[in-house]
């Protein structure tokens, strides 16, 4: 740099820095406060000494060092007493003018003050870090005090004694050594800082110092000020390795706002949303910009769409209620469930798609992990990256089981509890899912409920405000088009639907759309209530007396949620009795793709809490009956002499019957004494 013989003493420099009205202050208030440091803005810095601003970035560990000497001399005249007692100041700098890209730091950057942003993906408890040493002399009993930089615990070569000045043997003392608090990190690139296709990187962050630790938590989003460092691995017994690894020492941590930080919409880009969201049709064209070039799948569409807005979330003084939606779309392979995942993904303020399985060993939830040195970090998962965002889970069903425990709690409650390793922690997972789920038959069984289709319990369903299947049947008509549509899509390169509403308006109008906070007005508050009351009297009312439940106040909430949804979409503070009509079709439509008779409105939610509809139940156990009825007559009951009486007397189809018997079959509920012979167990 120009500047290389600075004229001026730095540290006398910085002084007068800090003798600006602002910094006197905070420097006179450290005695109340109790800190040792003060932290500076780095533009206000620039403004006041380019030279110097730009030196705290070329050469931070010493200019960080005069800066701290300046701190210091002017504590001494504001608070002599304070700075007797205290040894130092530490100056943290936030806010420098520009961000680097996590992925771009390299060997430029070495030693330099970098600003780099991102999500924190794994943190260790705080630990006790050692900063000076204090190692006793085994000879003399000299106590020989070592100051500490690195890695590694140093011992003196030689004992500091005149008279002694041996090589040891040394032994620590812990009660003679300072400790100073410390944490590691991980930091990771935000989605919106990701290019398009490429695997997230990360970063390791070293935090020392109790100001700057236990700040930020797994899944917050940060800014970190720090040096970039490098240091070699070492491989056991080999030395050192010639390609080092990058860490960032910290020297300031801020936590950043939760919400996704889309670029706020220009003047013109505003016009737009305003115009769009008086158009009567603004439903029908926003919802035909979703993935376009999917073809048909309205309903998922629309399903989506109000996942996009979410409903809004009511935060009493004794109860939270989530507001953003969980959608759950099952489907017969090769039906683009993870293309709609993906695209959603893409297009979704703060959106990240990710397997079952989860891209890490963190899975969807969390998880305690050990480091490569033996420490326990926390790491957070899919759920918890996504915090405020979406979710997009693919094969859903492939979930670890650590995480089939976890996910009930954070799709209810939001947030992610882990007590682990010495490790006790709850962070926050407010984020809306979707996710897609293959049938664990290979392909959807119509006849059977929800629960038997998907591998995955009843209580994580249930948590499900919209389940929708998707099965692959051979049809001639919509064959015929949609070949045409993929045919064509192959084609022209592009899709043959254009989106009305172009990808970046989109994710600015949703954006802009979440900022409103619609009520319900009375129009749909009648309407819900109306709904929600018929469908329980529909169940109560069952004549067969089992009472089975049609609907429970979880799908209540989904209602008022996608209510609020639709309201968000036009942008009105309003839901009116139209949303309340939209919410209401919807759910039916999920509920009848569950296997729920809507028309008869026999409704059966227990379908999805027991995995098994009354209807169906009530026919099994016809099966049972009449099985256990003939077996008293004859014995060892022929399998087709069960199907002929069921078909006759019963009126239920052969092949109904067929599928009710290899299902009781499979419970264990009757058995097979021979080869086409039946018998209750
Ligand atoms: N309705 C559809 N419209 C357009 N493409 C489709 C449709 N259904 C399936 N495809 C195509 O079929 C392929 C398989 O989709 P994929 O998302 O992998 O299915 P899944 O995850 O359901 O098994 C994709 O290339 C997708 O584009
Ligand atoms: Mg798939
Ligand atoms: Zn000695």
């Amino acid at each position: 740099m120009a500047n290389e013989q600075a004229l001026v003493d730095p540290q006398q420099r910085f002084q007068e820095f800090f003798k600006k009205e602002k910094y006197r202050q905070r420097i006179a208030q450290l005695a109340i406060t109790g800190k040792a440091s003060i932290a500076i803005d780095f533009e206000e810095l620039y403004g006041f000494d380019q030279a110097l601003a730009e030196q705290v970035l070329n050469r931070p560990e010493e200019y960080l060092t005069h800066a701290g000497k300046g701190a210091y001399e002017q504590l001494r005249i504001e608070d002599a007493e304070h700075a007797e007692k205290i040894e130092k100041i530490t100056v943290r700098i936030i806010k420098l003018l520009g961000k680097e890209q996590l992925r771009k730091l390299g060997s430029k950057q070495m030693s330099k003050l970098v600003m780099v942003e991102g999500i924190v993906v794994r943190a260790t408890p705080v630990r006790p870090m050692v900063q000076v040493a204090a190692f006793k002399c085994k000879r003399c009993g000299t106590m020989n005090m070592v100051e500490q930089t690195g890695q590694f615990l140093k011992a003196p070569a030689v004992c500091a004694a005149p008279d002694c000045g041996r090589d040891g043997p040394f032994e620590f003392t812990q009660e003679e050594s300072t400790f100073i608090d410390s944490q590691d990190l991980r930091l990771q690139e935000k989605p919106e800082d990701l290019p398009p296709g490429q695997l997230p990187r990360t970063l390791a962050v070293k935090l020392v110092g109790d100001e700057i630790v236990d700040v930020a938590r797994p899944g917050d989003h940060v800014s970190i000020v720090g040096i970039v460092r490098a240091f070699a691995p070492s491989l056991m017994g080999m030395g050192k390795l010639r390609t080092f690894i990058l860490q960032l020492d910290a020297n300031s941590t801020e936590v950043l706002g939760k919400e996704p930080e889309t670029s706020p919409p220009t003047p013109e880009e505003e016009e737009k949303i305003r115009e769009l969201s008086k158009d009567p049709w603004v439903h029908r064209k926003i919802l035909s910009s979703i993935a376009p070039s999917i073809f048909g799948y309205e309903h998922i569409k629309e399903a989506i769409m109000y996942l996009l807005f979410g409903g809004v979330s009511k935060n009493l003084p004794d109860i939270t209620i989530r507001g953003e939606m969980n959608a759950l779309i099952i489907g017969d392979p090769g039906t683009a469930k993870s293309q709609l995942l993906q695209y959603v993904a893409r297009i979704a303020p703060r959106g990240l798609y990710t397997s079952g399985r989860g891209t890490t060993a963190a899975g969807l939830t969390a998880a305690v992990v050990r480091e490569k040195g033996g420490s326990m970090s926390l790491e957070a998962g899919a759920l918890v990256l996504a915090d405020k965002g979406i979710a997009c889970i693919d094969e859903m069903d492939k979930m670890r089981p650590e995480d089939r425990v976890a996910i009930h709690e954070a799709m209810e409650q939001h947030t992610v509890s882990v007590a682990k390793g010495g490790i006790v922690a709850t962070l926050n997972a407010r984020t809306a899912i979707l996710a897609a789920a293959n049938p664990s038959l290979g392909r959807y069984e119509p006849n059977r409920t929800v629960a038997e289709n998907v591998p995955l319990p009843v209580t994580i369903l249930s948590r499900f405000d919209l389940i929708f299947v998707l099965r692959d049947v051979p049809n001639k008509e919509s064959d015929a088009k949609m070949s045409q549509h993929i045919l064509e899509i192959h084609r022209r390169g592009a899709s043959p639907v254009e989106a009305q509403v172009d990808a970046e308006l989109l994710r600015k109008y949703v954006s802009y759309a979440k900022t409103i906070k619609p009520v319900l007005s009375d129009a749909a508050l009648k309407q819900l209530s109306d709904f929600y009351l018929a469908m329980r009297s529909a169940g109560g009312s069952d004549e067969s007396g089992g009472s089975p439940v049609a609907i429970t106040a979880r799908q209540l909430e989904s209602l008022v949620r996608i209510a609020e949804a639709r309201a968000r979409v036009a942008l009105r503070a309003q839901v009116t009795g139209e949303d309340a009509g939209a919410a209401i079709a919807i759910m039916k439509r999920s509920l009848e793709e569950v296997g729920i008779d809507m028309s008869s409105y026999k409704m059966d939610i227990d379908l999805i809490m027991t995995g098994r509809p009354k209807s169906i139940r009530d026919k099994l156990s016809v099966v049972i009956s009449t099985l256990m009825s003939m077996e008293k007559q004859t014995g060892i009951v022929e399998k087709d002499a069960l199907v002929n009486e069921l078909e006759t007397t019963h009126k239920i189809p052969r092949g109904e019957v067929e599928r009710m018997i290899s299902q009781l079959l499979r419970e264990g509920t009757i058995y097979e004494p021979r080869e086409g012979c039946l018998k209750k167990t």
